[in-house]
């Protein structure tokens, strides 16, 4: 894939109108009172917006937020499989899970980073969003409605994405500055780009640079660290940096699959039955092309999965039953810190163990230390392992932190991610 995009900079935006796609799905407090738990997303796209405004742009931001169900009766027959009484869907209770993804609190707080009023779309591309897109003036920003909540978003309806490009006018240009969403083929995120001249902005440059460059030319020797609970959500990404990366550290969940691939027993661990024979063939692939496989030697394991659960170490593959694993042991933690205190570049996605778990965090902080101390450049991966640098309070030690969860898996399994793809080439 071509990373080498054009970017705002390479575009006139003065005195033009600007469909910005954001990634302002931010993770909201369960108890529905509107509150972001964290806004690194909106800040994120905030170099972008203000360069735009400063240059005399008029924005239209845009992002979807979650996953809201547009029509009714689709809404009703999800949650009639997920076992609620059919009796008890109301088109209330479906406007009020839509009410849950409006944009109020993004475009609220995205105002306050801004200091200045958000303008905020009771639409999509309906009578609303168009009356505001054509009285917004140079240097404002409005916000338009969770590109979600219509129905072609998702199936990257042509028709929808030209009602968004249109809202932008006849000499509008796209930017594109949501890395976490450029996996999805969606109208917003990349139909659009059929209408209107599309470039990135900032993030998605800064992303592309950083895993790209990590990708295509690491600073050798590449460690990658791959941990998390599944091997089979990183069957991707372990085939593709099987070619790239000169050692690739194994640790969380998934490496009882491995441990049990290779004859161990891992009593009641996490453990994936139909990816016992991948495992042995990735140790094998490994071999033939020389790269570096690190397993666990040891593990901790508890009683149960608790926060307080009784634990104790045991060498890798020796769980009895009863038993579970939840951390890389002490002698893992010597082996994997040491692998990456030569690195030139290290890639890290997914934790080692159960960080949410004070008890369990002590193989996950060990690695984000021994990165944060490291000379090489060190890329976190979205999701998970962002959350777990963050929460262990690493985040200003690394080189790059992603925002992307989905769209940096997929970027480092090496697919095409059509959120870029459809950018113009420099
Ligand atoms: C994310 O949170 O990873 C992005 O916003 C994409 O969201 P999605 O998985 O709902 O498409």
């Amino acid at each position: 894939m071509n990373y080498n995009k054009k970017t705002v900079k390479d575009v006139d935006v003065k005195g033009k109108k600007v469909l910005l796609r954001c990634d302002f799905n931010v993770p909201m407090a369960k108890d529905g009172s509107g509150v972001i738990t964290d806004d690194k997303r909106i800040r994120a796209a905030l170099p972008t917006i203000q360069y735009l405004l400063d240059q005399g742009a008029a924005v239209i931001a845009c992002s979807h937020m979650g996953k809201p169900e547009p029509s009714f009766e689709k809404w009703a027959k999800k949650q009639t499989e997920k076992g609620k009484d059919p009796a008890s869907l109301t088109k209330e209770k479906w406007e009020k899970s839509l009410e849950a993804l409006c944009m109020e609190p993004v475009a609220k707080r995205l105002g306050e980073l801004l200091g200045r009023d958000v303008v905020l779309a009771g639409d999509v591309v309906g009578p609303d969003a168009q009356a505001k897109a054509a009285a917004l003036k140079s240097g404002e920003i409005m916000l338009l409605q969770n590109t979600r909540f219509e129905k072609g978003e998702t199936k990257n309806d042509p028709a929808l994405a030209k009602a968004m490009a249109d809202l932008a006018g006849s000499d509008g240009v796209y930017v594109s500055d949501a890395f976490g969403a450029v996996h999805r083929a969606h109208a917003s995120t990349a139909g659009v780009a059929a209408y209107l001249p599309a470039v990135s902005g900032f993030l998605i440059q800064k992303e592309l640079d950083f895993i790209g460059g990590a990708l295509a030319n690491p600073k050798r020797p590449l460690v990658a660290i791959l941990g998390g609970a599944k091997v089979s959500s990183k069957i991707g990404v372990i085939n593709n940096l099987l070619e790239i990366a000169d050692t690739i550290i194994i640790g969380g969940g998934m490496s009882y699959t491995f441990a049990k691939a290779q004859g161990g027993t891992v009593g009641d661990s996490l453990l994936e039955s139909d990816w016992l024979d991948y495992c042995n063939e990735m140790i094998a692939k490994a071999g033939e092309k020389g790269v570096k496989l690190l397993l666990p030697v040891d593990t901790v394991i508890a009683d149960k999965f608790a926060p307080d659960a009784d634990s104790k170490v045991v060498p890798n593959g020796q769980i009895p039953d009863g038993w579970q694993g939840l951390d890389i042991g002490p002698e893992t933690v010597k082996l994997y810190c040491g692998a990456v205190k030569d690195a030139g570049t290290v890639i890290w996605n997914g934790p080692m163990g159960v960080f949410e778990f004070e008890k369990f965090a002590v193989g996950t902080k060990a690695v984000a230390e021994a990165l944060s101390e490291t000379d090489a450049i060190t890329i976190i991966g979205g999701g998970d392992s962002a959350a777990a640098v963050q929460q262990l309070g690493y985040a200003e030690k690394m080189t790059h932190i992603s925002t992307g969860g989905g769209a940096s898996l997929e970027f480092m399994e090496g697919k095409e991610l059509p959120g870029v793809a459809c950018l113009l080439d420099k």
